[in-house]
């Protein structure tokens, strides 16, 4: 089990460049299965998630080649449509398989995903519709056992813009006999990606970026290169992490206007942002408290709510923070106390009291984005802290320490055994 040892208080300098979107690429990968011509993916992160997507392709019987910063991926000749609860069970985006089999081989089962530690994370708005579209779904020993004659053309409305749920049915309908219809889809920016891939691949979308996809089937794909668009949660990560230091750096490598609403919400509190057109150069001299509600895209992240709060507890006065994605996304805040902050949890709503000094301890991650509030608060926590289960943090962060340690931190990678 690996530990971050990270040493505060710490200022931040220089330029950082964020990977590629884990959330982007998740779906593209499971979108592969899609296609019998080779793909060609450039800058995968290096990430557990997804060399996990990566071998539950290979265990569909998908060739992956890497070359370079190439990854090139062979699914003319899948040899199951089965994803074992073995790996499912650690990756519940594995989910994003479900589609892709059942437009390609008309049948799938895939293990239900599971909770996880931020909340029960059912699957009810992917399965209902699918089954609207013409899937036949049944729920048997944990497993989703699924198959279609073929997916019919229709109109559909998702119950809540799910993001997974709207890649999924996005995917399963590109190969219909006609026009499908997703009302009240997501709107996140890595929804578009997927689908500017899929168009890559030779789909028919139409309504990018707006709540209502339009997919009109084609009969087959063509060889196809992309690269995913920049992480955005690791670039407002490091930007979080910019302003509680007080720091001024530079992070490229994403859209700006994909975090719009966070960096609205940082300025509010104090922070100086410069838009560039593949990142920010962010400063600050102190942060007034404010308050945030989580929300769908464009509104706050669900993904930076916990990095947020961190930043909240070293704003002057009182910020109130509103988890409305996720029933249980709060586990950062005891961890969080016992650096020393002032948070007072009654439901769904956090009270942050600022500004605190906060103390190096001993704490421990307990889900991804919880994982990165620890490192951002022990940047700024006056002495030592051990951040334990890391395994957590590297699900959706490349290299964050190397690049920590670039930017000036104190933080080391330590190895404690199994
Ligand atoms: C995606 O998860 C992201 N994961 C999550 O990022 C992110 O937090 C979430 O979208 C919201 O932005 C990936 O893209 C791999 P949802 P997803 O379906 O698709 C409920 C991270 O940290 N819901 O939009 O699972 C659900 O319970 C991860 O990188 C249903 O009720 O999110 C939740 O309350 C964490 N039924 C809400 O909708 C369903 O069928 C949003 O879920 C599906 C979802």
């Amino acid at each position: 089990m690996d530990q971050l040892l990270i040493k505060g208080p710490t200022k931040l300098e220089g330029e950082v460049r964020v990977s590629r979107a884990k959330n982007a690429y998740l779906p593209i990968l499971a979108a592969v299965l899609l296609t019998d011509k080779p793909v060609h993916l450039k800058n995968l992160p290096a990430l557990r998630d997804i060399r996990t997507m990566m071998k539950l392709l290979e265990n569909l019987g998908v060739k992956i080649h890497r070359n370079g910063d190439v990854t090139t991926f062979d699914a003319s000749n899948l040899s199951s449509h089965e994803a074992t609860y073995e790996l499912v069970k650690t990756m519940r985006a594995s989910i994003f398989v479900l589609g892709p089999l059942l437009a390609r081989l008309k049948k799938a089962k895939v293990s239900l995903p599971g909770g996880c530690a931020i909340g029960t994370r059912p699957i009810d708005i992917h399965l209902t519709n699918l089954e609207k579209l013409g899937a036949k779904i049944t729920l048997e020993s944990g497993y989703v056992d699924a198959q279609v004659d073929k997916f019919v053309p229709k109109r559909i409305a998702l119950s809540f813009p799910s993001v997974g749920a709207t890649e999924n049915l996005m995917m399963a309908s590109v190969f219909s006999d006609g026009e499908t219809i997703i009302d009240n889809c997501a709107l996140e920016p890595e929804v578009d990606d997927l689908a500017n891939f899929l168009i890559a691949m030779g789909a028919k979308i139409e309504g990018v970026g707006t709540s209502s996809l339009r997919v009109t089937g084609v009969k087959e794909f063509k060889e196809a290169h992309y690269e995913a668009i920049g992480d955005r949660i690791e670039a407002a990560t490091f930007i979080i992490g910019a302003a509680m230091t007080k720091s001024k750096i530079s992070i490229r490598g994403f859209d700006p206007l994909h975090l719009r609403f966070v960096l609205t919400k940082l300025e509010e509190m104090g922070a100086q942002i410069e838009r560039l057109d593949d990142g920010v150069i962010v400063s600050a001299n102190g942060l007034i408290a404010s308050d945030v509600d989580t929300a769908p895209f464009p509104g706050f992240p669900t993904d930076v709510q916990a990095q947020m709060m961190a930043l909240m507890t070293q704003a002057e006065g009182s910020s109130v923070m509103n988890e409305t994605i996720f029933e249980n996304r709060f586990m950062h805040v005891p961890e969080l106390k016992r650096l020393g902050a002032d948070i007072k949890l009654k439901g769904h709503t956090a009270i942050v009291k600022g500004k605190t000094v906060l103390k190096g301890a001993p704490v421990m991650c307990t889900d991804l984005r919880a994982s990165a509030a620890l490192v951002l608060a022990a940047l700024v926590a006056e002495g030592e802290t051990v951040v334990d289960r890391i395994y957590h943090l590297d699900r959706g962060y490349e290299a964050l320490e190397t690049k920590l340690t670039a930017l000036g931190a104190n933080i080391r990678r330590v190895n404690v055994g199994s």
